[in-house]
């Protein structure tokens, strides 16, 4: 079975485990207590308590093996269960099944036959805390508050069992005690996950990020002004959609430049109700134009402006965004398309933004409306094609090209080699792109994803249909002409999460990286020039579109298979999957790095890297959320 299959059904089990064992102890006292005073026929009560104790081990022993077979699939995904869930379980649920389970069968009940299943109710119970409070790796919190929980509910349970009459003071003493114990270990960590009203992260360090900037003097300067504004855009269908824009469109103005060139961008806010930033996804810029409100700057207000400054050298497809509260703004319309040309683009070379606009999936091409529907162009038979398709949303899209066999060029803006494609699918991630290319036929192509797409005809013919084709697998598609490095100087592990943990002092669902939220997970710490390889291991039911600033990596591999390998800078890793990548740090820095599937960003999802010797002026406050 998968990883995510097995993921999903030891969420059922835990489930499963705890309501059994708890319908049997609670059949048992009442059951007991029926027979205690002569009410009932004891052996009928029996029987049914016997049932309901074996029900209760089918399900602990499902549980076994799926914790067994998820440990097969790597530790991360059982070492909770293993360590702690099971064996506090497992003891009192085989103590039933050799003890309680004999005497029930033959018609006894008492203390001896009853503690066994009410522990293990109590087991499990502190199992279901388990799974929704403790990832990898195991808490030690939580561990010391329930291991004594569930032995002074047992020994509680053995003192009102071995008394006649009401409850007595055993029974209120290991009350209060488990009580008293749980309320101490909630105070400590909320205690302990407050926040300073402002948080800076990057205190120490010799090199200051607002000296990390692009070059002041250039020759080949392109300059624009991009002014961040509430509009309504009109979506080619004539709907109105009310939206955050750049210039009053979104996507905003298209930025096309020629590699070498240096790009100069002057940020204008007129937004009143939140602050506003460029962040250059995907590009390797100077880390002071990283555009991260508390890392690298702070946000710009109503009023204010940023010059953003660097240097083209990398040639690509890659995209803008705001990164003050991503997940909104950027959902509602901050952002835009960045191109680097190499050489003058010949042919039909254009940028197709797939965006989600008031739950209308849609295509858009360099300054034309979004399309709610079909874009269509004209192109003549022979015409060279390159679709810069970037996936500008929070979910994966599924890419077709039907009417044509074409190749994906490059990934996330860098080039990869590989075969040619005839009516297979890909799958792109949040934040990524692909450039995929052909050459025009004599009939339409069709470019689809989902319900949208683009059109291409050349006049005559009829539309072919949405490709349905198998998808690949981008991450052994094509090579992207590095090898992998042979030894690394660092090791980090990211196992991403969903589990109840404390933001902003409240404890809510949340999604976590090595069980903490941000800003308190673990930075990666790295020096100028490593090799750096990074283990991401999804511990959830969704995918993560896993997207580290400023640099791409290198995929070496996905859940044990080696890819081509390939360079990317968002790659999805899904439910159960464990990714190997590897980093070249080779741009200093504090670095964001985070899901860009924005709302998982925004519950937690969210570190940063921190090269050794980098320090920021900048502040988590009232003004900057790069999440
Ligand atoms: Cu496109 Cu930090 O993101
Ligand atoms: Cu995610």
């Amino acid at each position: 079975m998968s990883a995510a299959a097995l993921i999903a059904l030891d969420r059922i089990l835990v489930i499963l485990v705890a309501v059994s064992w708890g319908f049997a102890g609670g059949h048992l006292l009442l059951s007991h207590a029926a027979v205690r005073e002569g009410r009932g026929a004891a052996r009928r009560a029996a029987w049914w308590s016997a049932a309901l104790v074996a029900l209760a081990l089918l399900a602990t022993a499902g549980r076994l093996a799926t914790t067994v077979a998820l440990a097969g699939h790597g530790w991360w995904f059982a070492a909770e269960k293993a360590l702690l869930a099971l064996p506090l379980l497992l003891p009192p649920a085989l103590a039933a099944a050799a003890l309680s389970l004999p005497r029930l069968l033959r018609g006894h009940f008492g203390p001896l036959t009853l503690i066994f299943p009410i522990t293990s109710a109590y087991a499990a119970a502190a199992g279901v805390v388990v799974a929704l409070g403790m990832g990898y790796p195991l808490s030690p919190y939580l561990s010391v508050v329930l291991a004594p929980a569930v032995l002074g509910g047992a020994l509680a349970t053995w003192s009102m069992l071995t008394r006649t009459g009401p409850p007595g003071r055993a029974w209120r003493v290991a009350g209060a005690v488990v009580a008293l114990s749980a309320l101490a270990w909630s105070g400590l960590s909320m205690w302990n996950a407050r926040l300073p009203s402002s948080l800076r992260l990057a205190s120490a360090g010799s090199v200051d990020v607002t000296a990390l900037r692009g070059p002041a003097d250039a020759t080949r300067v392109r300059r624009f002004t991009l002014t961040a504004r509430p509009a309504v855009i009109r979506l080619a269908s004539g709907r109105g959609v009310e939206a955050l824009t750049f210039d009053g469109r979104s996507p905003g103005p298209a930025l096309r430049v020629r590699q070498g060139e240096t790009v100069e961008v002057r940020l204008r806010s007129l937004l009143a109700d939140r602050g506003v930033t460029l962040h250059w996804h995907g590009y390797h810029v100077p880390n002071g134009e990283d555009g991260v409100p508390g890392l690298t700057q702070n946000a710009v207000r109503e009023g204010g402006e940023f010059v953003y400054r660097f240097r083209a050298d990398q040639p690509g497809s890659y995209w803008y965004h705001t990164h003050e509260t991503p997940n909104r703004a950027l959902q509602a319309g901050l952002f835009g398309i960045f191109t680097v040309d190499p050489v003058t683009p010949e042919g039909f070379d254009e940028p197709v933004a797939l965006h989600t606009f008031g739950g209308a999936l849609t295509v858009a091409l360099a300054d034309a409306p979004p399309a709610d529907g079909l874009a269509t162009r004209t192109l003549s038979p022979g015409t060279p094609v390159r679709l810069r398709v970037a996936n500008t949303d929070n979910a994966p899209h599924t890419l077709g090209v039907s009417g044509v066999p074409y190749r994906i060029a490059a990934v996330d803006g860098l080039p990869v080699t590989g075969r040619t494609l005839r009516d297979e699918r890909a799958q792109l991630a949040a934040g990524g792109r692909y450039d995929l290319v052909f050459t025009m036929p004599s009939r339409p192509v069709l470019m689809s994803a989902g319900a949208a797409g683009l059109l291409l005809t050349p006049g005559v013919g009829a539309a072919p249909a949405p490709s349905t084709g198998p998808l690949i697998d981008i991450t052994r598609y094509g090579s992207g002409g590095t090898e992998a490095p042979r030894r690394f100087d660092r090791s980090y592990t990211w196992v991403l999460d969903r589990l109840i943990a404390l933001r902003g002092g409240v404890p809510r669902l949340s999604h976590t990286v090595n069980g903490q939220v941000w800003p308190r997970v673990a930075p990666a710490l790295v020096k100028q020039g490593e090799w750096i390889r990074f283990t991401v291991v999804n511990r959830g039911g969704e995918p993560h579109p896993m997207h580290p600033h400023g640099h791409h990596v290198l995929v070496l591999s996905r859940d044990g298979v080696k890819a081509a390998p390939i360079w990317m800078d968002s790659f999805d890793v899904g439910p159960g999957e464990v990714w190997e990548v590897a980093l070249r740090a080779g741009n200093p820095g504090v670095w964001l790095a985070h899901c860009h599937e924005l709302t998982h960003a925004a519950e937690g999802m969210t570190l940063h890297l921190a090269y050794d010797g980098v320090r920021s002026p900048f502040a988590l406050d009232g003004h900057n959320h790069p999440e």
